[in-house]
């Protein structure tokens, strides 16, 4: 299945916030888009892909249209227009996004460069391939590399099993405090940082290996309770 990252451009957006209201309940206008895009564009990047065969979960109850019947012709001027909001252009659709930021927050003036991903998510049917993961090296190593960030801070909910094995095991972030009631529902985050170094985050030093032993998550115990038992090297979620 031919997948191409790339960087995020302003054309992405619609599709960017389509897949965010499809995979998470923190979602954002569409001004907060440009505003990354257009102000840090080398910092967020999509997964896409032309094979658009593949049905995924925004087009399961479409599954016998065609990709022309996802587009009319009736703008008078010949041209096409799109419908789906899954398609970026004609023959490619999004299947994730890292939507990423420097931070520019005036309290922290004093602070050395950071950065901040704002937002990950990966269809469904695109899951489990190492999008994620690779669409966050890109993020952090152009946040490195670029803007000179020293490190890269984001916020999980506590209860997103997914999200931090990809960020605490895979990616090595670690651990900074809980945020209480930090979302909207009133369940708590960690907040999470990770120091960049350039030479771990060079793309020629990342290869994605199969792991020594996978390990089951039964997905009953807080992580939290879990890190302060074991210490934090002997926990694997
Ligand atoms: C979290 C999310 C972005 C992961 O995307 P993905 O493309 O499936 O992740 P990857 O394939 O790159 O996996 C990265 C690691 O996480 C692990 N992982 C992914 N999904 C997992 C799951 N459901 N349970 C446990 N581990 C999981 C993978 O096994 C891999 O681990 P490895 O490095 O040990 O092999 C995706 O599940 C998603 O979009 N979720 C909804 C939105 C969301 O929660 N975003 C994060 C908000 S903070």
């Amino acid at each position: 299945m031919p997948i191409t990252i790339r960087r995020a451009t302003i054309d992405d957006i619609i599709c960017m916030q389509n897949a965010n209201l499809h995979n998470l309940p923190e979602n954002y206008m569409m001004k907060y888009y440009m505003y990354h895009i257009l102000s840090w564009p080398e910092l967020s990047f999509v997964a896409t892909t032309t094979d658009i065969t593949v049905d995924d979960d925004l087009s399961n109850d479409k599954s016998n249209t065609t990709y022309e019947e996802y587009m009319t012709l009736d703008d008078n001027l010949g041209n096409s227009i799109k419908l789906d909001p899954t398609y970026v252009k004609p023959g490619e659709k999004l299947i994730g996004y890292v939507l990423a930021k420097m931070n520019d927050d005036p309290d922290q003036s004093g602070e050395p460069a950071n950065g901040h991903i704002t937002s990950l998510s990966v269809m469904r049917t695109f899951r489990r391939m190492g999008l994620a993961e690779k669409l966050m090296r890109q993020a952090l190593f152009a946040m490195r590399e670029v803007n000179q960030a020293t490190y890269v801070s984001l916020h999980v909910r506590q209860s997103n099993r997914a999200a931090l094995h990809l960020y605490r095991d895979t990616l090595q972030f670690e651990v900074l405090s809980i945020e209480k009631s930090y979302y909207q529902d009133g369940e708590d985050a960690y907040a999470m940082k990770k120091i960049l170094d350039l030479n771990e985050l060079k793309i020629s030093n990342f290869a994605h290996g199969p792991k020594d032993e996978p390990v089951e998550d039964d997905l009953k115990s807080d992580l939290l309770e879990d890190i302060i038992r074991e210490g934090l090297d002997n926990i694997t979620v």
